[in-house]
């Protein structure tokens, strides 16, 4: 089947959902001889939100920028703008997460029922009044668990890293978990794949899952491996409450890889991580608005860098070691020296910066940008007037990389294509619609000869770089233990 039909497919499913809550809101006006009570936010919307939303979307550091402690954060939502737009339910970001249209889907992982999301659309359509922002706590039902956001107080950190464990999660996800970090192993020979709660390793030749490790609280967000092979950190953790590293040594000592150290920090999960070349170093980017420089024996912070304003997202070390970068809602990219730490740089971009790369000469630094664009600059220290080049994608860009031999740069977006551009992004050479969602990673294998792509379709594509052609496409499926599902290119 083809890339378009599979999107046409994905879209049609989409639309009965839309068509199903938009009739229950107009079924019970059209029905009722009067127009039914206005829906009360106190009693019927509040806690809902409290219960569903509450644990995750709270505090300095919220997930997504969006708190929902006053009316005022309520409605003005976080990174994608107005979540409540009165009267225009269609056009509040709250209800395109509710339903999926906009992705992840919230809550994540246990969608709320048709009617309830239908509640809330209805509220919005009747001009979203607030009658308080304290629910009334009833006994029984969904009352009890009811409480005013603004008098909860935020855990202090340590406890909030403490409850980890005890934060409830799916026990397993109805449809396949979406892929959001991919890596290839410096040889060439494994590509990780992180996932809900857990990391594939993937043999790139065949596309089969070589190894499961298990060991993550949540979705991995972000995976990078040693610069010799042998060792695998990826990041993720608690959003809101804390960061969680998982690294995994390959070693004779109880299986190769098998269990995973752990590692605590952050206030809010960690959405980057990168080794720094040639040490047992590595760096963390989080939405707490901190990096966090790592000594990876001790399994200790060395540093904490609090340059950047809001949420940082992603971390790179140049393959020569000498820099390290990180990019930020904030819509700047920092340049560091790695040995000194300082800073030396700072380049801006037109919005929240999703993802960034270094060339494999490490003269060259990209950056994917919410706003649509990729921008390439030049690495030195000192200012930086304007990039050397930029180009625009039909919509944001999530996720980029470079081959390690310099002859390939691959990047992902929302609009679910893929591009391949020669290593100096100057000319572009493929562009592929496999995938079926939003493309939430990219890798380059390290002869630059295949490209692989990751998304909300739990797939991970491998795409031939010489001529765009599909080799395969890897079905990572539920959970941890779920078996993938190979299907080659041929048979599509
Ligand atoms: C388990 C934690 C968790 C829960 C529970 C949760 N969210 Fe989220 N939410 C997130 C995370 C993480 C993001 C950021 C996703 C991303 O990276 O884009 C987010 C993003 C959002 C955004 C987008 C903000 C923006 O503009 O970028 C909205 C709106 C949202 N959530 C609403 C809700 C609502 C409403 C509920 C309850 C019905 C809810 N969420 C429950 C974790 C959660």
């Amino acid at each position: 089947m083809t890339g378009a039909n599979r999107q046409g497919r994905r879209r049609a499913a989409l639309r009965p959902l839309v068509a199903i809550v938009a009739a229950g809101l107009c079924g019970s006006l059209a029905t009722a001889m009067a127009a039914p009570p206005k829906v009360q936010f106190s009693r019927q919307v509040l806690p809902m939100l409290n219960k569903e939303c509450g644990g995750c979307h709270r505090g300095a550091a919220a997930p997504g920028g969006y708190s929902l402690e006053s009316q005022e954060r309520l409605f003005a939502g976080g990174r994608h703008g107005r979540a409540v737009v009165p009267g225009k339910s269609g056009e509040s970001t709250l209800v395109k997460y509710l339903l999926g249209e906009l992705k992840p889907q919230m809550p994540p992982g246990k969608p709320l029922p048709l009617d309830t999301i239908a509640l809330v659309r209805r509220w919005i359509d009747e001009g979203a009044k607030i009658d308080s922002m304290v629910a009334p706590v009833e006994r029984g039902g969904i009352m009890r668990d009811a409480m005013p956001m603004t008098a909860t107080p935020r855990l202090p950190k340590k406890e909030g890293a403490a409850q980890l464990a005890g934060i409830p999660l799916p026990a397993a996800l109805s449809q396949s978990a979406p892929v959001t970090a991919l890596a290839y192993s410096p040889d060439g020979t494994l590509l990780a794949a992180g996932g809900y709660r857990a990391v594939r390793l993937l043999d790139p030749a065949t596309g089969a899952v070589v190894q499961t490790l298990s060991g993550p609280c949540d979705q991995v967000l972000s995976v990078s491996w040693s610069s010799d092979g042998k060792r695998l950190a990826a990041a993720g953790g608690a959003a809101g409450v804390a960061g969680e590293v998982c690294l995994w040594e390959a070693g004779p000592a109880a299986g190769p890889w098998a269990k995973p150290r752990i590692l605590k920090e952050h206030a809010d999960s960690i959405a980057g991580i990168a080794w720094r070349p040639g040490a047992a170093e590595f760096a963390t980017a989080s939405p707490d608005k901190t990096v966090k420089l790592w000594d990876a024996v001790g399994g200790k912070v060395v540093q904490t860098l609090k340059d950047h304003v809001d949420a940082v997202f992603s971390v790179a070390y140049s393959p020569d070691g000498q820099w390290m970068a990180s990019g930020s809602g904030d819509r700047t990219v920092k340049l560091y020296q790695t040995a000194s730490r300082a800073r030396v740089a700072s380049f801006s971009h037109g919005d929240a910066v999703s993802a960034i790369a270094f060339n494999a000469k490490s003269e060259l630094l990209a950056a994917a940008c919410v706003d649509k664009q990729i921008k390439v600059w030049p690495v030195k220290a000192g200012p930086v007037e304007n990039p050397l080049r930029g180009h625009g994608e039909g919509e944001a860009v999530n996720a980029i990389a470079f081959s390690a031999d310099g002859s390939t740069f691959v990047w992902g977006a929302q609009n679910r294509k893929v591009r391949i551009w020669n290593g100096e992004v100057t000319n572009h050479r493929r562009e592929m619609n496999d995938s079926a969602d939003w493309v939430y990673a990219v890798a380059a294998s390290p002869d630059g000869k295949t490209v692989a792509a990751g998304g909300g379709d739990g797939k991970v594509y491998f795409w031939s770089t010489a001529d765009g052609k599909l080799l395969k496409s890897v079905t990572l499926g539920a959970g941890a233990a779920a078996v993938a599902a190979v299907t080659t290119g041929d048979k599509k």
